[in-house]
Order: structure tokens, then C-alpha cells, then sequence
């Protein structure tokens, strides 16, 4: 049998998402009583910092009865030269699955070719499709099915709008994105998504984009490895506020995967206000994780 990698969301089926998503709702609901992970170990590798990423799935392992070791290339020979494929054939020989976080998306594809167990996408320059599993599971406990909802990014066109896309071409929500000029999303998935003919809807008004949606997504304005450059000035008028909140459904939520820089891409009165979800979002990247983490090692 294949090896079940979680490497993007373009490479499933809507019906596999939706059984990862049920798979992490139910262990939610189960509250850490069962431990179906015993004796697994989860090899976790950072090329880049991270706080969410790293606790929810050290604990998310620790819970299912399994076990997590997280690397770093300062205290690993990845940092002094030992290649992508040659740590893949090792780490497999060790633990059960591998999760990445890296810049380079041909370094996740690399460790996934020669990987022997299942490899986790922590994260890349083009995509973060754990943190969109937690955001659908945010966004469906508190708004019913992600199937009919609108959704609104403003901002950069980054690493988590890509995965936005890639969930909107899958699940057949609607999705518009409202990037500055030079900040869009990859051509290749927006190409994706037109060849899906998804509901994905590119424009530089952040008001027409938001106007009625029932979810306004938002993230930093200079991403891990981004240089700030002209950035803050371009995306300044896509900043989520009050005001563009206001032009929203009233029951709309706000996203953000954080870390958050208030008065930059959001508003303090808003990322803190009543309609922020963002504490639950982060809160079921455990949740979501779990889920496909049983996915990938059962
Ligand atoms: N949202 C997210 O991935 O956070 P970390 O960078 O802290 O892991
Ligand atoms: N776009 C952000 C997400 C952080 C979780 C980054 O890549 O830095």
C-alpha cells in the first residue's frame, strides 16, 4: 500500500479531507480517553521557528499514546551538510512519521520521495495545509458546513492563502482573495483552481471582497524568510478593521493562524473582539492534527 503522506491539499479527494477532519472531530470529542498512537514515535523537523506547530504536535503524539521528538538543524548533521535523503532513510528507520517545517516545498517533495514512513507538511513557503484542517474545523463549529459558507482572505497571497485555495477547489466553498498588486497568489494554484473551476475569485477591493462573506481571513504581512521591503505600504489598505469587518455577514468570523501584529494585518478591536475565532484556531491545530496524524500512521 502507498504511503499515506499529508503533503498538500491538492492531492486529495474531498472525501479523504472529510475523513480527516471526522477523524480529528472525534478525537476531540473524545478528550484524550483513547490511545491509538501507542508505541508510535513522530520525528518532528524545524527549518523554521514555530510555537503552534511545535506544542500541538508534541501534545497532539503525547495524547494518542505515542511519542514526538522534535529536531532542529543546529543540534542535527542536517545542519552541517547531511542531506534531505539520507536523514529520510534514516528518521524512518527510527520513528513512524516525519513532520517538515522548511522553506523550500522540493525539500518536503524530497524527504517524502525517500521517506519509508508517512511525511507531514509543517509548513513551507507554498503551502501550510495543517493550519486550513484546523481553520475548516474552526469555521464549521461555529458556522456550520464550510460547503456553503463565503469566505474572504485579505493580505498577502502567501504559504496559508495557497492552502485556502487548494481547501476552496476541494470542498467547493466560495473563496475570494483580495491581494495587493505583486502580492498574489502563485499563479500555479490559482491556475489549479481555475482548472477546477472552483469559486476562487482574485481582486485588489478588499471591500468587495469581504462584502457579505461569513469568514474574513487574514495573516502577517512579511511571512518567515519574507524581507519587509515595500510591503507594509502595499498591504496597508487590506489591513482587517472595524470597518471592513462591518461590511462582512453581522455573524461573520475572523481568522488569523498567527503570530498575529496587531495594527498591522489586523486591528486589536477586531483579532480581540467578539468575533474573532482565532484562540479556538489555534487551539484545534491539536484537534485537526490529531486527526491526521491517526490518518497517516493507521
Ligand atoms: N500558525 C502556525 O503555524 O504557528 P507557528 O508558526 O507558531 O507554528
Ligand atoms: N505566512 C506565515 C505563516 C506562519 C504560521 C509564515 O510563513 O511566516
Amino acid at each position: 500500500m502507498s504511503l499515506k503522506h499529508f503533503l498538500d491539499l491538492d492531492r486529495f479527494d474531498a472525501k479523504t479531507v472529510r475523513h480527516v477532519l471526522d477523524l480529528g472531530a472525534k478525537l476531540k470529542a473524545d478528550k484524550g480517553q483513547s490511545h491509538p498512537l501507542a508505541g508510535k514515535t513522530l520525528a518532528l523537523v524545524f527549518e523554521k521557528p514555530s510555537t503552534r506547530t511545535r506544542v500541538s504536535f508534541q501534545v497532539g503524539m503525547q495524547q494518542l499514546g505515542g511519542h514526538a521528538i522534535a529536531l532542529s538543524p543546529q543540534d542535527t548533521q542536517l545542519g552541517r551538510g547531511e542531506s534531505i535523503a539520507d536523514t529520510a532513510r534514516v528518521l524512518s528507520r527510527y520513528v513512524d512519521a516525519i513532520m517538515i517545517r522548511t522553506a523550500a516545498a522540493s525539500k518536503l517533495e524530497e524527504l517524502a520521495h525517500y521517506a519509508t514512513v508517512p511525511v507531514i507538511n509543517g509548513l513551507t513557503d507554498d503551502s501550510h495545509p495543517c493550519q486550513i484542517m484546523a481553520d475548516i474545523m474552526t469555521y464549521e463549529e461555529r458556522r456550520g458546513p464550510i460547503e456553503k459558507a463565503k469566505v474572504a482572505w485579505c493580505g498577502d497571497g502567501n504559504n496559508v492563502a495557497a492552502s485556502w485555495i487548494h481547501a476552496a477547489g476541494l470542498l467547493g466553498f466560495e473563496l475570494r482573495l483580495a491581494c495587493p498588486e505583486g502580492l498574489d497568489p502563485r499563479g500555479e494554484v490559482m491556475a489549479w483552481a481555475k482548472s477546477r473551476n472552483a469559486k476562487v475569485t482574485l481582486t485588489r477591493d478588499p471591500k468587495a471582497a469581504v462584502s457579505g462573506t461569513d469568514c474574513i481571513v487574514t495573516d502577517t504581512w512579511v511571512s518567515m524568510g519574507d524581507e519587509a521591503g515595500n510591503r507594509h505600504n502595499l498591504l496597508k489598505p487590506y489591513q482587517v478593521n472595524t470597518a471592513l469587518m462591518a461590511a462582512a455577514a453581522r455573524e461573520a468570523i475572523f481568522l488569523h493562524c498567527l503570530p498575529a501584529h496587531r495594527g498591522e494585518e489586523v486591528t486589536p478591536d477586531v483579532i480581540d473582539g467578539p468575533q474573532s475565532a482565532v484562540w479556538d484556531e489555534a487551539e484545534n491545530r491539536l484537534h485537526a492534527q490529531k486527526g491526521v496524524l491517526l490518518w497517516c500512521m493507521t
